[in-house]
């Protein structure tokens, strides 16, 4: 058994997360995260929580078929911190390492690559008591379980991916408190913000010492903007949008700094910032992988001053998340960031679309979603062919699971869940992405 060979040309594969499929909340030792806590209290949408979810962690090899069957290349999940270090620190739980080696040993027989996310958002509750991302702190935490994870999947992950998405664990979880561990606040929001960029770098700095030959990468959620109307103040509130929901956590990384100047209010993020962190902040990743699902249209507007910015609704069909469908946004991202000489290397590391799937006579006819996949995934190949270093595409997600604070209503899978049997059904949209792939295969 042996990790497929990383210099291999564009990947398709897919993309999960702990806390959206595994369940087991509280099985072989895991302790609470921060989303068992926030659902447990009644949060979501539908009243939902994860507890049970997909069942992953007790149906995973099914699940790893399943992969194989739709030829992927690749598949992207995340460790559930509360699962390997109960305590946060500390002692590791071996039950819960375990799951994870025999995933990717699983994932390895088949030949699929594995792309481990570090931090996908399901903090152990138990740092969460102690401050969690808003105590600085969090840097030696998550360094100690970076080490961990590391020495626990050496011999069978080259991929990592040090966090997903901090825009929207930072500001929907400590400015908004929408999303777990669900506090507010500017101050909580540019501490949080401040040490995940720390941690962050912390993190790929240690896999870097203790692992030369392996590939750190991270994620960052992206929505490309333009200006309502072709005047100086839309495209101001352009740039603001995007030096907010882009930029601020990709900037300060690459050695650019916060992107202040686009973005006033970022100024205050000065009061957290210590004599050399920023250089503490950067890394020279070897790969940055970028969600996205849609754009946005914006103008100026004064009514929330510190944004400035109004985003415009338009005509245009839209998922069931309410997410406007228009696949140029895709390629812009990556025309955008490929410019940047510091970035060597780009992934979509999730892109997809949530519609109301049915199962009948054991079929889902989501062509909807075919649909949205074939156009991003030729704005990714354009991309591509216009110079782009992008190597790869993962579908959000492999399979219907829980989407946060919306409960079990959007489906995003390419496969369906019955949350009540727990049974997978291969969608339209997962054979089509199958012969895509082996369409692709063929061709090279
Ligand atoms: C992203 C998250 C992912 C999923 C998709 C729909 O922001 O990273 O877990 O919920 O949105």
């Amino acid at each position: 058994m042996s990790i497929p060979d990383p210099s291999k040309k564009f990947i398709f594969g897919s993309a999960t997360s702990s806390y959206q499929i595994e369940g087991a909340w509280n099985e072989d030792g895991k302790s609470a995260s921060i989303w068992d806590t926030f659902s447990h209290k009644g949060k979501i949408k539908d009243k939902s929580n994860a507890d049970i979810a997909c069942d992953h962690y007790n149906r995973f090899q099914e699940d790893v078929e399943i992969m194989a069957q739709l030829n992927l290349d690749a598949y992207r999940f995340s460790i559930a911190w509360p699962r390997v270090l109960p305590l946060g620190t500390g002692k590791p739980n071996e039950k819960g390492i375990d799951f994870y080696k025999r995933l990717c040993d699983n994932l390895l027989e088949k030949s699929i690559r594995p792309f481990v996310t570090l931090y996908h958002w399901d903090l152990p509750q138990i740092l969460e008591d102690k401050g969690g991302w808003t105590n600085r702190d969090i840097i030696e935490w998550f360094s100690e379980y970076t080490s961990v994870m590391h020495n626990a999947l050496k011999d069978r992950v080259k991929d990592w991916i040090i966090l997903n998405e901090p825009f929207v664990f930072i500001v929907l979880g400590y400015l908004l408190g929408v999303h777990a561990p669900g506090r507010r606040g500017f101050k909580n929001f540019f501490r949080a913000s401040h040490h995940a960029m720390l941690a962050q770098a912390a993190s790929a700095r240690i896999l870097r010492s203790l692992d030369s030959t392996a590939r750190i990468g991270t994620t960052v959620s992206c929505t490309a903007t333009y200006p309502a109307r072709d005047n100086e103040k839309d495209r101001q509130a352009a740039r603001r949008f995007d030096a907010f929901y882009n930029r601020f956590y990709i900037d300060p990384v690459v050695g650019r700094g916060y992107p202040m100047q686009d973005l006033p209010v970022l100024k205050k993020i000065k009061k957290y910032i210590m004599p050399d962190d920023d250089k503490g902040i950067q890394f020279d990743f070897d790969f940055w992988g970028i969600n996205t699902y849609s754009t946005k249209l914006v103008k100026r507007n004064r009514v929330v001053p510190w944004l400035g910015y109004r985003e415009l609704k338009r005509k245009l069909p839209r998922t069931a998340m309410g997410w406007e469908i228009d696949a140029r946004g895709i390629h812009d991202l990556l025309m955008q960031f490929g410019k940047y000489p510091e970035i060597k290397e780009l992934y979509i590391t999730e892109n997809g679309a949530a519609f109301d799937d049915r199962v009948e006579d054991g079929r889902v006819h989501d062509m909807n979603r075919i649909h949205y996949l074939n156009q991003h995934i030729d704005a990714v190949l354009k991309a591509r062919a216009n110079g782009v270093n992008v190597n790869g595409y993962f579908a959000w997600s492999l399979m219907d699971n829980f989407e946060w604070a919306e409960g079990f209503r959007p489906r995003f899978g390419l496969v369906h869940v019955d949350y009540k049997t727990l049974q997978r059904t291969i969608k339209d949209s997962g054979y089509w992405y199958r012969d895509f792939i082996s369409g692709l295969k063929t061709k090279s």
